[in-house]
């Protein structure tokens, strides 16, 4: 699908990755609603590049902003493309160290913000992608999730993120089944470890330690790698109901 002149949602878009995603799109040639919870750094963004890319602050679980964000979108041309790219995990062992319990709440808290979230928007942003006017290939657009190669193989401490990525993975060939009357792809990209600033601002020594076990390239994945793939999956209308992962050949070790 030919971005130029279309509109596209990112969400978690002034993150590291989606950030990366927002300037690809934008170089495309499409509108852009970053949509993030971070108010200034989705802002700054949005001015920097300025012209048909603008900012929504919100939270993927709110119905009403995500809603608005989606408006926002289509009153900038035909929503085609949507990343889905906010998410985070958190750290702690089923039973901890201490003896105690997982907590409940920050295990329901990851579980709402990456499989909740991600659905959240992709059931409200397909509603008007079906009333696009199908391209030359019967396309009226393309959902890019992102989960994590956690998701396939979590760590130690990652039961809480390894369950949220896997429902995103597993959430992609049901809803592409579902969409697909309507001409929508649906696939989702599962990062291994990327070179985002916040990565980027951990200590030398944990990264070398990170990169140690990446067979090759070894090195942390680059945000621009990312949003390569994400532009790939826009363009090749064959592609759905699929998850790739962008690793470097790194499996994740129990810990
Ligand atoms: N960086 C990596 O190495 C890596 C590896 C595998 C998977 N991932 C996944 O890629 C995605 C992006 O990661 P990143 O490294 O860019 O993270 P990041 O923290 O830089 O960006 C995530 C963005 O999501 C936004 N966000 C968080 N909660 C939100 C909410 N409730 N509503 C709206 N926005 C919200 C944040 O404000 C932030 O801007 C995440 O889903 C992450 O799990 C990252």
């Amino acid at each position: 699908m030919n971005l130029n002149g279309r509109s596209t949602l990112v969400t978690g878009g002034a993150g590291g990755l989606g950030e990366a995603v927002v300037r690809s799109f934008a170089a495309a040639g499409a509108s852009v609603v970053i949509f993030d919870a971070a108010a200034d750094r989705a802002r700054h963004l949005a001015d920097e590049l300025g012209g048909s890319v603008l900012a929504v602050v919100g939270d993927v679980l709110s119905e009403t902003s995500v809603g608005e964000a989606v408006e926002v979108a289509t009153g900038l041309g035909e929503l085609s493309a949507v990343a889905v790219v906010h998410g985070a995990g958190v750290a702690a062992r089923t039973v901890n160290r201490d003896g105690t319990p997982h907590d409940l709440d920050l295990f329901q808290r990851t579980i709402n913000l990456n499989i909740v979230g991600t659905f959240n928007v992709v059931r409200l942003a397909a509603v008007a992608m079906a009333g696009n006017e199908p391209d030359e290939h019967g396309q009226r657009g393309v959902f890019i999730n992102t989960a994590s190669i956690a998701g396939l193989e979590g760590q130690t401490g990652q039961v809480a993120y390894g369950s949220a990525k896997a429902g995103i993975i597993g959430m992609t060939l049901p809803v592409a089944r579902d969409l697909s009357p309507m001409g929508i792809r649906v696939n989702t990209i599962a990062p291994g470890t990327m070179g985002t600033p916040l990565m980027r601002s951990m200590p030398e020594e944990m990264q070398e330690k990170l990169v140690s076990t990446i067979p090759f390239p070894r090195r942390m994945g680059e945000p621009a790698e990312f949003a390569a793939l994400v532009g790939h999956i826009v363009e090749n209308p064959y592609l759905n109901g699929e998850v790739i992962r962008l690793d470097g050949a790194l499996r994740f070790p129990p810990k």
